[in-house]
This record gives structure tokens, sequence and C-alpha cells, in this order.
């Protein structure tokens, strides 16, 4: 499953950065963002729907949109994979960075996640920016979806939108930083399940790469990471993660 050379290398590390992508959570039924478009939202790009500009122009369809995912994941349960990291976590300090938006990390038991494109559970007022507390995820959603009409800020009354980053936006200032920090002060970058297409988030393995660390990918598809890896397993994360923390003797 995982060769010698890569468990004594994970074993040999000292400071280990997991920097997981939406191939980590797709074991939990939750689609890659490029898959995500059904029903109502069949005929956009996602590009389209995931920007500032197209919940200016029709936000009961974005924020609809946001909702259902937001429903669906509510139903979705970290897969084998998260609760690996999370176990490996207790007896390890790994320093997790996201590019997923859902949750699944966390409800397996991973702490401190550092999350680039922010979280689907989070919102905040488009306009003055105060944050939004949500309510539980819609559970009667159509399957083909809805439109929804935000939540008003209760401070200027402007629509709510999602606490995701959207294309064409810059990342959330804080966890940019700590990414970068994370990633400069790392001997290993386990990239897990990310095409390694979107920047600058796709830069984190390169980032450690500069500074000396070791780079393994699990990802059963190539990938734009494949140039800056050191080991491919080309392998599910389900399937991989919980092997390598039984090698590590931590579950
Ligand atoms: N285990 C490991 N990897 C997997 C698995 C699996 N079971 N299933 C799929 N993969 C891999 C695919 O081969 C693919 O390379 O996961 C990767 C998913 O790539 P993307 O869908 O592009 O997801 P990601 O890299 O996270 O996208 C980055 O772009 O879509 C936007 O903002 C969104 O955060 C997202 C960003």
């Amino acid at each position: 499953m995982v060769s010698e050379p890569i468990l004594n290398t994970i074993k040999a590390a000292r400071r280990i950065v997991v920097f997981s992508g939406a191939g980590l959570s797709a074991e939990s039924g939750i689609p890659t963002f490029r898959d995500d478009l059904v029903g109502l939202w069949q005929q956009y790009d996602p590009e389209e729907l995931a920007s500032s500009e197209a919940f200016a122009k029709d936000p009961e369809l974005v924020w609809g949109w946001y909702e259902w995912r937001r429903s669906r994941l509510a139903q979705a349960q970290p897969n084998a994979g998260h609760i690996a990291i999370a176990q490996w976590q207790q007896h390890y300090p790994l320093t997790i960075v996201t590019q997923n938006v859902d949750n699944l990390h966390e409800r397996a038991g991973s702490y401190s996640v550092i999350h680039m494109h922010g979280d689907l559970n989070k919102a905040y007022c488009s306009q003055c920016k105060h944050p939004h507390p949500l309510v539980a995820a819609p559970a009667n959603l159509p399957p083909e979806g809805a439109r929804i009409q935000p939540p008003q800020c209760e401070l200027c009354q402007n629509w709510v939108r999602p606490g995701v980053v959207w294309f064409g936006e810059s990342l959330i200032d804080a966890d940019l930083r700590a990414a970068i920090y994370a990633a400069e002060n790392c001997d290993l970058v386990l990239a897990i399940g990310t095409s390694g297409v979107v920047q600058p988030a796709a830069l984190i393995p390169y980032w450690a790469k500069e500074k000396g660390a070791i780079v393994i990918q699990i990802n059963p598809n190539e990938s734009a990471i494949d140039v800056v890896s050191d080991f491919n397993v080309r392998q599910s994360a389900a399937k991989v993660l919980p092997f390598i923390v039984q090698a590590m003797g931590y579950n």
C-alpha cells in the first residue's frame, strides 16, 4: 500500500503539514467543486456562481446553491481519511491546511484547521462584513435545489453572503499568512486529494520545497502537484491514511 521509504520519511519528519483538497472529501460523498452543479444550477459554470458579481446579480440563486451544498454537507460524514488524520493529530502536532470549505476535518476531531478558501458553515454581511451566525442547514430542500433569499445583516440590513473565498477575491490574510508560515517551517508536506490548479493555495508544496521540505502526494490520478512531489501514492486517501496511521502506531 505504502512503500518503506515513504513510511520511513514520514516517521523521520518532525514538522508535518497536511495539505488537503476536495479529493479527501470525495469519499464522504461531497462532489468536488466542479461536479457540484445539478438541478437549478446545472446550466452554470461554478466559477460563474462562486463570485461576488453573481451574488450581486442574483443573491437568491447563489445563496440557494450554498445552502443546498451546506445541507448536503450536514448529511455527510467524515470518512476514514479524515478520521485517520484526526487520530494522527492526537499523537503528533500536525498542521492541517485545507482548500475545502467543508468542516469534515473538524467533525472527525481535528483542530486548528487552516481554511484557505473559507468555510461553508460561516457567513458575513456582503457590505459591512459583520459576521452572521448560521442556523442549522435547511433539511428539506428539493433535490434540484431552490432559490433562497439570503438573511439580512443585523447591523446594516444588507444581504449576508457565504463565508467562502470566491473566484477573483483574495484569500483571508490571516489564513494565507498562517498557511505560508506552516509551509515554510515544515519538513514534510502530505498533499492529499488536490489537483494543485488553484493558486495561491496550490503553491503550498512549492513554498515548502523551497525551504527543503519533502513532498508526498496522495492522489489516485496525476495532478499539477506531481512536478513538485518526491513521492506519489496513487491510491485513495480513505484507504492509505488509515494504513499510514497504523504503521505509525497511532491507532
Ligand atoms: N483520494 C485522493 N485524491 C482523490 C480522491 C481520493 N479518493 N478522489 C479524487 N481525488 C483527487 C482527484 O484526482 C483530483 O486531483 O482529488 C483532486 C480534486 O481536485 P479538485 O476537484 O480540483 O479539488 P481541489 O484541488 O481541492 O480544488 C482546489 O479549486 O475548486 C476550487 O475553491 C475550490 O478549493 C477548491 C480549489
